[in-house]
C-alpha cells in the first residue's frame, strides 16, 4: 500500500503535538502538587513521638512508612539472600556482595548491588540498583524480579512481563537484569516513596526519611513542631477535615493517582489499569459523588487510617457501607445486610498472578 506523504506528516505533526501537550500535563501536575521536592528536611519523625504516642506506635509498621528500605538494611539482606528465580531461559539470584546483597542474573555479566527496596512487602518488594550517569543524574534499574508475600519468594516485576519470562528483546545484557528508567521517571519513584526529597537525587538520594512519613501528610508540620515547643500555642497544621472530600481525595491522590491525570475516554468501567488507582475509581463511583453534594462524607478516611495497615476484616467495611446505607435505605436486591458486601461492590481483582487490588468503583 501507499500512503499519501503528506498524510505522514499531518501524522508525525499530530504526534509530535500529542507529545507535547501530555509533557505539558505531566510537568504542570508535578508543579503543583510535589511537596515531597522542597529542598528542606522536613522534621524527622522521632520530632513526634513524644507528644503523639498512640500514632507513632502505630505507625511502626505502617506499609506507608515501610514503603522504601535502603538496600544495606539487615531486612533486606534476610529476604533476598539466596533468593532465586528461573524461567527456563534465565535466572535472577540475590548474592552476598560487599557486606549488601546483590544480583546474578545470567543474562548479564556484572553483579547489579541492591540500592534500594520499594514496597513494604505488604503486597511486593522490588529491588533496585541505581547510578549517577555523566550528567550527575540518577538512573534506576527496576529489577525483573520482585518478592511476594504469597508466596515468600521471587516472581516477575509487575508491569515488566507477567508470566515470568523475560521480554523476547532482552535475553542478554542489562534490560535482561531489569527495566531502565532515565532520571524524570527515576526521581518520580522516590518522590512517592519517600517524605522529602532533595531536587536531584545522587546515587545516594538525599533522602530524609525513607518511606511516607508524617511530615510528607501534615502539612506545616515544622512549624507545628516550633509552636508546640514553645509552650504549645495553636497548632498550625493544615488540617484534612478542613479539606472538601475531593481535595482531600486528590491529596491521597498526589501518590495514589487522581481522577484529573486521566481524560473521560480512559474513565471507563472496561478500563482494568484504574485498579491500582484507588482515588481515581473511588471519584467515580455514585456513593462518592452523590455524597458529595450533600453533608455525608465520603473520602479515604471513610475506610482507612494512613496510620496503619489496611483492615483487612470485612465486617471494618460494612459498618461503614451501613452508616450511609442501614436502615432500610440499602435497596440491595441480593443479600441481608449481615454478608460481607465487598465480594460483590468492591471486588478483589487479579493484576498478576501474586497481585490482587481491590475495585474502588463502588457498583
Ligand atoms: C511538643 C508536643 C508536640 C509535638 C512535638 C508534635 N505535636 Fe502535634 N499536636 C500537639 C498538640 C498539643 C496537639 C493538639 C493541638 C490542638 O488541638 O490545637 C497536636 C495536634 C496535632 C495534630 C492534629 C491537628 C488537628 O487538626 O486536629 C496533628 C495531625 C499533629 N499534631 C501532627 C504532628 C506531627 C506530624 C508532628 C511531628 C512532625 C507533631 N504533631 C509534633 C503536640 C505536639
Ligand atoms: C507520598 C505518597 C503517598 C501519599 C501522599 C499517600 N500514600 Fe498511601 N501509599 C503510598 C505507597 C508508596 C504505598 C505502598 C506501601 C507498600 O509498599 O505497601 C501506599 C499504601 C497505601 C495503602 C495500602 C495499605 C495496605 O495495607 O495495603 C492505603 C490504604 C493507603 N496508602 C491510603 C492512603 C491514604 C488514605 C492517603 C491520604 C490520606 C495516602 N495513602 C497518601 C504512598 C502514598
Ligand atoms: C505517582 C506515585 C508513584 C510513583 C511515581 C511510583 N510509585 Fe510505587 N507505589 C505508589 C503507590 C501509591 C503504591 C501503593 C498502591 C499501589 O499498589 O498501587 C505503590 C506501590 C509500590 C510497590 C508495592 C507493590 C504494590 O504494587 O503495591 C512497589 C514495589 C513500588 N510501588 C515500586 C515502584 C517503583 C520501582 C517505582 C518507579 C519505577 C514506583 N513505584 C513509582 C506510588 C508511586
Ligand atoms: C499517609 C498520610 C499520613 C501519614 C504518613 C501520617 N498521617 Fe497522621 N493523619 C493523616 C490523616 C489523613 C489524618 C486525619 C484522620 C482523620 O481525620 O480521620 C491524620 C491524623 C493525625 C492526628 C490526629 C489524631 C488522629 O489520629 O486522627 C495525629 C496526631 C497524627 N495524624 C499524627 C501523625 C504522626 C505523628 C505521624 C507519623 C508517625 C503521622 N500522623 C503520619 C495522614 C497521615
Ligand atoms: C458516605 C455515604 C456512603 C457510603 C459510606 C457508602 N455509600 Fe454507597 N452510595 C451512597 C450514595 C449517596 C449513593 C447513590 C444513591 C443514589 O443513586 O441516589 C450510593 C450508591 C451505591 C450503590 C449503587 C451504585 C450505582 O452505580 O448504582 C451501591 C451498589 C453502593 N452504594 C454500595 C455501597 C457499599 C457496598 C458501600 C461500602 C463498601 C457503600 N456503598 C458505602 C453513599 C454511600
Ligand atoms: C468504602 C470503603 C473504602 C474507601 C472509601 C476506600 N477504600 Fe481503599 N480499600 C477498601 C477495601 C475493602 C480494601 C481491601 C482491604 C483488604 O485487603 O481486605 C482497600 C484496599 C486499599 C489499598 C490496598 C491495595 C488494594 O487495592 O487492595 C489501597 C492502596 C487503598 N485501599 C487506597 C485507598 C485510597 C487512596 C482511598 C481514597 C481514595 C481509599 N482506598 C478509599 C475500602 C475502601
Ligand atoms: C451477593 C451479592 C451482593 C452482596 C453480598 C451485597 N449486594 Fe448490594 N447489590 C447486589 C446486586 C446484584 C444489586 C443490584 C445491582 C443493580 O441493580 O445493578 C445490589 C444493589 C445494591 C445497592 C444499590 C441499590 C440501588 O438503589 O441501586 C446498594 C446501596 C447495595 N447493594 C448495598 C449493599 C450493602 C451495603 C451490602 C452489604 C451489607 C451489599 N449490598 C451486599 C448484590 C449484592
Amino acid at each position: 500500500m501507499h500512503s499519501n506523504p503528506s498524510h505522514k506528516l499531518i501524522a508525525l505533526v499530530a504526534v509530535l503535538l500529542a507529545a507535547v501537550l501530555l509533557s505539558f500535563s505531566a510537568r504542570r501536575s508535578i508543579v503543583v502538587d510535589d511537596r515531597a521536592s522542597v529542598d528542606i528536611d522536613q522534621p524527622n519523625a522521632s520530632a513526634c513521638r513524644d507528644c503523639h504516642v498512640d500514632q507513632w506506635d502505630d505507625f511502626q509498621d505502617a506499609p506507608h512508612r515501610l514503603a522504601l528500605t535502603a538496600g544495606s538494611s539487615a531486612e533486606v539482606r534476610e529476604r533476598l539472600l539466596g533468593q532465586r528465580f528461573a524461567d527456563g531461559v534465565l535466572t535472577w539470584e540475590y548474592v552476598a556482595h560487599e557486606g549488601g546483597v546483590a544480583l546474578r542474573c545470567s543474562g548479564y555479566d556484572r553483579l547489579l548491588p541492591v540500592d534500594w527496596v520499594f514496597g513494604s512487602g505488604t503486597h511486593a518488594q522490588t529491588p533496585v540498583s541505581v547510578w549517577t550517569n555523566p550528567r550527575g543524574e540518577t538512573e534506576l534499574l527496576e529489577h525483573r524480579v520482585s518478592w511476594y508475600p504469597d508466596t515468600q519468594s521471587l516472581g516477575a516485576t509487575l508491569g515488566q512481563n507477567d508470566d515470568g519470562s523475560p521480554p523476547v528483546d532482552a535475553k542478554y545484557g542489562i534490560r535482561a537484569a531489569g527495566l531502565l528508567h532515565p532520571p524524570a521517571a527515576a526521581r518520580d519513584c522516590f518522590r512517592c516513596h519517600t517524605t522529602s526529597l532533595q531536587q536531584r537525587p545522587q546515587r545516594t538520594p538525599k533522602i530524609s526519611q525513607t518511606g511516607v512519613s508524617c511530615a510528607r501528610c501534615h502539612v506545616g508540620s515544622e512549624e507545628h513542631v516550633a509552636y508546640q515547643q514553645e509552650a504549645g500555642a495553636a497548632a498550625p497544621l493544615e488540617s484534612w477535615r478542613g479539606l472538601t472530600p475531593r481535595e482531600s481525595i486528590n491529596r491521597c491522590g498526589e501518590c495514589h493517582r487522581r481522577a484529573d491525570q486521566f481524560t473521560p475516554d480512559e474513565l471507563t468501567i472496561e478500563n482494568s489499569r484504574l485498579i491500582r488507582f484507588a482515588p481515581v475509581s473511588l471519584a467515580q463511583s455514585k456513593c462518592f459523588t452523590v455524597s458529595e453534594k450533600t453533608d455525608r462524607r465520603l473520602d479515604c478516611l471513610t475506610c482507612h487510617n494512613p496510620h496503619q495497615a489496611a483492615a483487612t476484616d470485612p465486617a471494618h467495611y460494612r459498618k461503614r457501607c451501613l452508616s450511609c446505607h442501614g436502615d432500610g435505605q440499602t435497596a440491595c436486591s441480593e443479600e441481608p445486610p449481615e454478608s460481607n458486601c465487598l465480594s460483590c461492590h468492591m471486588k478483589k481483582v487479579e493484576v498478576h498472578p501474586h497481585l490482587h487490588f481491590t475495585d474502588h468503583w463502588i457498583r
